[in-house]
């Protein structure tokens, strides 16, 4: 554990950090920062506004049920696609908003230590349980996306999924894509995911629903989210590091077509087609990666974003 602290820095001005007695602490700026069962925690509640205090709760409030949501055809999907742009990094990854883990057990496969950083503590516990045989370390930091505590130049790859189009304000997304960078190595693989305006999404938006494109509720909880569009986000990316590949992911919309099936009497069908899916269906919606016709219909973007030399 120790040897996983030297990955982290002082988030107030990042100065490296000591441990003694489950405390690290600045050696510039003496902020001291506590390890409780395992978690190191930058996160000093005092620093939250309010409404970051709500967020962060439903965030707790979500980790008991959170994993259900991606059962089968989305983890079939999400996690082999964001995994694979990583290639074969040879040093610690980071999983920046790593929430209970489903990203950061499949990154520890990888055979490199992992930094698994969010700022909902419940999450970390979850994803501590989820990854304790893994055949690699994991250190669990609940910290802010917004502070990074990160040590400069010592990540080989980072991660970062369904987190981006929660963050408000792209100039708040360009400081963190900024210290994302600075802990990379140069020409280290950053796998990023966001919330795409598709078709279907825009379709919504003519009809006059709001939502579809910003709000402030997400699955029932105090969520901010923002759907971009492909140009929108390469843009945003683009400020900072090289973005060498942008699809669309999650193209076919399985679930609704599993739910028109049932509907329409044909249960034996809809469970078939979505058994189906998860075995073998999920190369067609890999392969339509590819296609433009992802940018239209994918649910969400992912990028593969490189850091700059
Ligand atoms: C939709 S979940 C995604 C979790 C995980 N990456 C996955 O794909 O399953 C978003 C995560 O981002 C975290 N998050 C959002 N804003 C954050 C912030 N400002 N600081 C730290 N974590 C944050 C939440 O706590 C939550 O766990
Ligand atoms: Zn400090």
């Amino acid at each position: 554990m120790t040897d996983l602290y030297n990955l982290l820095a002082c988030p107030r001005d990042h100065g490296a950090l000591t441990a003694a007695d489950d405390v690290l602490t600045c050696a510039t700026c003496s902020s001291a920062y506590p390890v409780r069962e395992g978690v190191v925690s930058f996160v000093d509640a005092a620093e939250l506004t309010e409404r970051d205090r709500r967020e962060q709760s439903s965030r707790d409030d979500e980790a008991s049920w959170y994993d259900s949501m991606f059962e089968g055809y989305t983890n079939a999907i999400e996690v082999p696609t964001v995994v694979r742009r990583l290639g074969d990094p040879q040093g610690p990854i980071v999983d920046i908003g790593s929430g209970t883990g489903r990203i950061t057990e499949a990154l520890l496969q990888l055979g490199q230590p992992v930094v698994a950083l969010d700022y909902s503590e419940a999450s970390l516990r979850t994803l501590l349980k989820r990854c304790a045989d893994a055949p690699a370390p994991v250190l669990a930091v609940q910290a802010d996306i917004r502070r990074l505590p990160l040590r400069e130049a010592t990540f080989h790859a980072a991660t970062s999924v369904q987190v981006y189009g929660h963050i408000r304000g792209a100039d708040v997304r360009r400081t963190m894509l900024q210290s994302i960078a600075r802990a990379l190595v140069p020409g280290a693989p950053f796998a990023v995911t966001n919330y795409n305006y598709n078709l279907m999404f825009r379709a919504w938006r003519l009809k006059g629903n709001e939502g579809a494109r910003e709000g402030e509720h997400m699955l029932g909880g105090d969520l901010y989210y923002i759907r971009q569009t492909g140009t929108e986000f390469k843009a945003e990316l683009a400020e900072v590091f090289d973005v060498p590949e942008l699809v669309g992911m999650r193209n076919i919309p399985v679930r609704k077509i599993g739910a028109v099936l049932h509907k329409l009497g044909l249960q034996k069908a809809g469970d078939r087609y979505l058994e189906w899916m998860v075995d073998r269906g999920h190369r067609v919606d890999m392969a339509l990666e590819r296609t433009p016709l992802s940018h239209a219909v994918g649910f969400f973007w992912l990028a593969k974003a490189v850091r700059r030399p």
